[in-house]
């Protein structure tokens, strides 16, 4: 499948599933069973500050970054219906945001140089072009601003549980295309290395701060049985589900 069609593909499903995915994974949680930004303070003080979120989804999060004080609210979503949920829940709030339906591969029309926070919850993994998509959240920071984001630990969709152990099934060494279906809609993105999201941001002029592989306190310190599902505690104390990465611009 071309780039071109994996787009096309996403957009459709995420139309179609918009509704499902109301709130789904917003701030202050970063993804799956782990620390939440109440645990983490990754954020700077927002009092003021421009945001930008990319792929907003339904715009719980840039609620949440307007409930700390932001001055400014700004989203981007490659789903026009994910958007409309986005716009509803931010105007009913008493927010004023500004929102682009696009790729987050293209600009469609954001400012550069002008946002002092640009972060991305469990969407950045969607990117056809990782370089390109890091590329142009460099080009929307001030200088010393900070993009934090979060998505599926690398490593989650190549560990499978068997019998009690975890076993790697797939190849680390490759980026590969996953393909798969919710609520019968075709999705697909690329299972990459964590190695090729550092890289990327070292080659946009965004410099690594922070790593977060971790799961949160109360799933480690609870008894949890054996389960082979993806998202179970049993694996979560095992193997992080997500990871975040804080960086800077240089
Ligand atoms: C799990 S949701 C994100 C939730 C959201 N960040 C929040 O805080 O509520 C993933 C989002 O990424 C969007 N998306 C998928 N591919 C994209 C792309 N290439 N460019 C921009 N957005 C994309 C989807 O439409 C969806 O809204």
């Amino acid at each position: 499948m071309n780039r071109e069609n994996i787009l096309n593909q996403n957009k459709t499903s995420w139309n179609a599933i918009a509704d499902m995915a109301f709130a789904w994974t917003a701030l202050p949680k970063y993804g799956v069973l782990c620390p939440t930004e109440d645990d983490l303070h990754l954020f700077p003080d927002l009092g003021g500050k421009k945001v930008l979120d990319i792929g907003c989804g339904s715009g719980h999060s840039l609620k949440w970054c307007g409930e700390q004080g932001a001055g400014e609210l700004w989203g981007l979503d490659i789903s026009e219906n994910q958007l409309a949920n986005a716009k509803k829940v931010l105007t009913e709030s008493g927010f004023t945001p500004r929102l682009f339906c696009s790729p987050m591969e293209q600009n469609p029309g954001i400012p550069k140089g002008y946002f002092d926070v640009v972060y991305s919850i469990y969407a950045i993994g969607w990117t056809v072009d990782l370089q390109a998509t890091f590329d142009l959240i460099a080009s929307y920071l001030k200088p010393g601003g900070t993009f934090i984001f979060s998505w599926e630990h690398p490593l989650m969709r190549r560990v499978e549980t068997s019998d009690g152990r975890l076993i790697l099934n797939g190849d680390y060494n490759k980026i590969e295309q996953f393909h798969f279906e919710k609520a019968g809609q075709q999705l697909m993105f690329y299972l990459r290395r964590i190695s090729d999201y550092v890289n990327a941001l070292a080659t946009s002029g965004l410099y690594v701060t922070q790593i977060v592989e971790e799961t949160e306190q109360k799933t480690q310190l609870e008894a949890s049985e054996y389960s082979p599902e993806l998202y179970a505690p049993w694996r979560a104390k095992r193997l992080p589900l997500s990871l975040i990465l804080k960086a800077r611009k240089l």
